[in-house]
């Protein structure tokens, strides 16, 4: 099975929950602005809110992708206050023709002093966790 690891961080929340899942299925946690260029089975895309919504880079790249070669994208992410961003993922991910697995992970993320220390280790291990559990 082919597997990416991409996200988008603004504080570095993401970046360290993108790390615990890319370790865990052994893929490699890049950025958004590394492009898909060989056809992956599944998608992990980090993503976070800010200010009610995700950020247009986000959008941006998920309306670039190639529908052929992406066979599926995994939602994960932290945010402060509301749950997860998988509605508006999968509203841009219907519009590039392409599928969005049902399971996510979600965790809590700091932000201004509330949360401190999130993601922590536990968010990490079950991260991790869930990851294998995609692709096992
Ligand atoms: C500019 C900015 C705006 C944010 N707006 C929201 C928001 O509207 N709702 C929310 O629940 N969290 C909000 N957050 C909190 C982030 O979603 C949370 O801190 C997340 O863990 C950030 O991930 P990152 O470090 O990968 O950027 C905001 C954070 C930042 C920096």
């Amino acid at each position: 099975m082919k597997i990416a690891v991409r996200y988008y961080t603004k504080t570095g929340n993401t970046k360290r929950l993108a790390e615990a899942i890319a370790d865990a299925v052994g893929a490699e946690a890049l950025p958004i602005s590394e492009p898909i260029t060989e056809p992956v089975d599944v998608l992990f895309l980090g993503n976070s809110y800010y200010a009610f919504t995700i950020d247009p880079e986000v959008r941006a790249f998920i309306r670039g992708l190639d529908k052929n070669k992406v066979g599926k994208i995994v939602n994960f992410g932290s945010a402060a206050m509301l749950n997860s961003t998988y509605k508006k993922v999968k509203a841009e991910a219907d519009k590039a023709g392409i599928l969005m697995d049902t399971r996510e992970f979600h965790c809590k993320g700091e932000f201004k002093g509330i949360h401190k220390g999130k993601p922590d280790a536990s968010d990490m291990k079950a991260a991790a966790d869930f990851a294998k559990s995609v692709v096992s």
